[in-house]
Parts: C-alpha cells; structure tokens; sequence
C-alpha cells in the first residue's frame, strides 16, 4: 500500500494507474462501517483509493472538529490489512491551499434544505466541495458511500448527476452494533450510560418501519412516537422524519420509505435510518 500525500504524487499515481479506479472517502478512525465500503470497493474494483481527511469545511462553529478522533496509525494499518493499493492523506492546506478561502464551493440546492442540512448550515456545501474535490483529484470510476450517511449519499447522487461528473456512486449499506447501534466515530463520545441507551435511536427506528410495513399511515403520528422514544431513552431529539427513498416527503401512494433520526445524547449527536418496502 502506498500512501500519498500531495495532489502531484496521486497525479502521477493516477496517470499509471490501468484498470477500474474505487474512491472510498473518509475522515479516518476506521471502523468495520468504513472497511464494508472498503471491501465493497475491493470487491468491484481493480484499484481502491482510500481517502482520510478529517474536512474543516464541512463542521460549523462549536462542532467537533478540534476533537474528531484522529487515529491514523490504526487506520494505516486496516487499509493494508484490507488489500487498498493507495491511502490519500492530505493535509488541510494541500485540500485548502489559501486557507479555505478559494472562491468556489459547490452547493447542492433543494435536497440539503431538510433533515441535517436545516440543522447544520453549510455542513452539505463542506462535503459537495470536498468530495468535488477528491473526485477531481483521483478520477474514480466509482466511489463508495455509507447509506448510514443517507442524506448525504442523496446529495452526491445529485451533485454528479447535474456536474456530468461520470462517476458511478455506490451505496452500501449501515454496518451496525450487535445491539442495533449504526456503527460511528462519534459513538467514542458516549459514557458508559450513554452508550447502553444508544441503540434507542435505531429501536425507534424499526417501530417506525415496521408500523409502515404493517400498513400504518398517520405519517405524523409515527414521526410523533418517535421522537418521543428518543426523549424517553435520554436523547435530545433533533428529527424524526419519514420519508420517500427520494427524500421527498411521502404521500399516500409512496411505497419505498426511509425514516431518518437524528439526536443528541450527551456531547455525541446521533444519525441513523432505516428503510422499508411497503406492499
Ligand atoms: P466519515 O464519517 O468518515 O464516513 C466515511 C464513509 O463511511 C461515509 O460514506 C459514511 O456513510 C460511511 N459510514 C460511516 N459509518 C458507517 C456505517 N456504520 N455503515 C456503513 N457505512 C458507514 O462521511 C464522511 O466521512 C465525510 O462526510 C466524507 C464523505 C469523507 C467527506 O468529508
């Protein structure tokens, strides 16, 4: 595995590189959720790229960007152990060269209204110019997203679809706990207590799915109960939403839904979803 630090040396890389190119972005402090996409990546790739880069622009004022876990010889060495050709380790000035002030950002309209994009202003336009920016930069064939990240997924999704990107993105899906709990690097932030009520936001969660696949409507009501499960269990709700695959709120003839949640317990703030198939 090599690693690689400089735009120049992935350039040279890339120029070199024969065969289908996998992208796997990350911010590092790997965990089996990050190494699913990983081996997805291995799996339908001739060459993976790994990315760890822990993006100032994507956190707002007061997040946690000064605490994010930085694990990086861990990380070194799951991403050999998993068979990634290169690690792309950037620094913030080689991703950023004049300090982040550079004149272009790339904002994804309409999809980063909602859900995390209404609670954390300018988080989506950190992660469309990053990921731009890296797809610019490794030229991948494909690149691998965590549906536990779904928003987030949506919002590449549209951003290559409306730049002509050609690149293939593939979701894969939330590698989670043997308690339900979505694997994450901010589950770190938990207490011992905190940790035990956790996986309330993914039991709230399949209530939630299982009541529509049972047939149940009263979108308001469900969304209702499920914020009130997070209450219950101690977390500060930010959102409980059903919604179409599509992210579109649902109507009565909407058959594929995803619920999304998000919350606060303790200093960790939570995201998990779910989807479900209605007959
Ligand atoms: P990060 O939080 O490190 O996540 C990197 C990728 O791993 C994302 O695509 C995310 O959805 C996926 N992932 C995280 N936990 C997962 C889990 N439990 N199961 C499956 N996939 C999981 O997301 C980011 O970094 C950044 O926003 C990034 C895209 C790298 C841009 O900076």
């Amino acid at each position: 595995m090599q690693r690689l630090t400089t735009a120049d040396a992935l350039a040279a890389w890339r120029d070199d590189a024969g065969g289908r190119i996998g992208l796997v972005p990350t911010m590092g402090n790997l965990h089996a959720g990050h190494m699913a996409l990983v081996a997805a990546a291995r799996a339908r790739c001739d060459r993976v790229v790994t990315s760890i880069f822990v993006n100032p622009l994507q956190f707002g004022p007061g997040e946690d960007l000064d605490s994010y876990p930085r694990t990086l010889a861990a990380d070194l060495a799951a991403l050999e152990a998993a068979g990634v050709d290169v690690v792309f380790t950037p620094s913030v000035e080689t991703m950023y060269p004049d300090g982040g002030r550079s004149a272009t950002r790339v904002q994804v309209a309409g999809v980063t209204d909602i859900l995390c994009g209404a609670r954390r202003p300018g988080h989506f336009d950190g992660v469309a110019t990053v990921v731009a920016k890296l797809f610019n930069l490794v030229r991948p064939d494909t690149a691998f997203f965590g549906e536990k990240d779904y928003q987030q997924l949506a919002v590449i999704r549209q951003m290559v679809a409306d730049l002509c990107m050609n690149i293939d993105i593939a979701g894969v899906p939330i590698e989670r706990e043997a308690d339900g709990l979505a694997l994450s690097s901010r589950n770190g932030y938990l207490s011992a207590a905190e940790r035990r009520r956790a996986p309330a936001l993914a039991a709230a969660l399949r209530e939630c799915v299982d009541r529509l696949a049972a047939g149940e409507r009263d979108f308001a009501a469900l969304e209702r109960q499920g914020t009130a499960r997070l209450a219950e269990a101690g977390f500060d709700p930010d959102y409980f939403e059903i919604r179409s695959a599509a992210l579109t709120p649902p109507d009565p003839g909407t058959r594929v839904f995803r619920v999304l949640a998000a919350g606060h317990l303790g200093r960790a703030r939570l995201i998990d979803n779910m989807g479900v198939s209605a007959p």
